[in-house]
């Protein structure tokens, strides 16, 4: 049997939470251990794949065989991504937790307790990285997004799979308990257009293996 079935697979990924500063101290970022990202990029390297992970603040240590690039916010991420995918790149995965705003200012200094009046933080939107990647005209890898959802799995997956324009969406209940976040387990549904597959639950790293057989295959079709 091939052992190393992604050979010439050239994959960039990203994974993690970012991380949005009010000042040297505070932060605004989401859930997320990292896990499922670094489960396929560790999979991706260990079957042959050239592996680029673009990770945000997670202590996680580095797979064998990946090339890490961290990071710390949404737009250095989206730089990260748009350095990595240089000409070439096969598949794009987005496993990453992107804090959807970010302050409009970051003081340099610690914003001090006023106990008369609570500071009200301003936001704005942050890039959307697996949508810029998706959208290219040139140099489109085919382009795989996460989707963490608490109701509607299925319907707000396969919206954002129309909506993103994307190749695959990786959809999962993060209501139920014991998997997702930051478990060792995950159970998810796959969308693309016309077709879909269950993985009832299994550990992050089976099935990050499950799914890069899919992209295989998907992106092939
Ligand atoms: O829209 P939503 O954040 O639920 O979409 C989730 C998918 O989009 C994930 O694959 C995530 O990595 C990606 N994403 C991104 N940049 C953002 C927001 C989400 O790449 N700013």
């Amino acid at each position: 049997m091939d052992d190393q079935p992604l050979k010439g697979i050239r994959l960039v990924l990203t994974a993690g939470p970012t991380r949005e500063s009010l000042d040297p101290v505070r932060y605004i970022t989401n859930h997320s251990s990292g896990r499922m990202g670094f489960a396929i990029a560790e999979s991706a390297a260990r079957q042959g794949a050239d592996v680029t992970l673009v990770a945000g603040p997670v202590s996680l240590p580095t797979p064998n065989g990946v090339q890490r690039v961290d990071v710390e916010t949404a737009e250095d991420m989206q730089k990260a991504v748009d350095e990595a995918l240089t000409n070439g790149t096969d598949w794009f995965v987005a496993t990453a937790a992107v804090a959807d705003y970010r302050p409009v200012t970051r003081s340099e200094s610690k914003i001090k307790k006023n106990k008369d009046s609570a500071p009200v933080i301003e936001l704005q939107q942050n890039p959307d990285i697996l949508a810029s990647v998706a959208a290219r005209k040139q140099n489109r890898p085919f382009t795989v997004g996460f989707a963490a959802e608490t109701n509607n799995v299925s319907d707000y997956a396969k919206d954002k799979l129309k909506r993103k324009n994307l190749d695959m969406i990786v959809a999962n209940d993060v209501s139920a308990p014991d998997i997702g976040f930051n478990s060792d387990r995950n159970a998810v549904e796959v969308f693309w257009e016309g077709g879909s597959q269950k993985y009832d639950a299994r550990s992050k790293t089976e099935l990050a293996t499950d799914l890069l057989t899919l992209i295989h295959k998907r992106s092939r079709a």
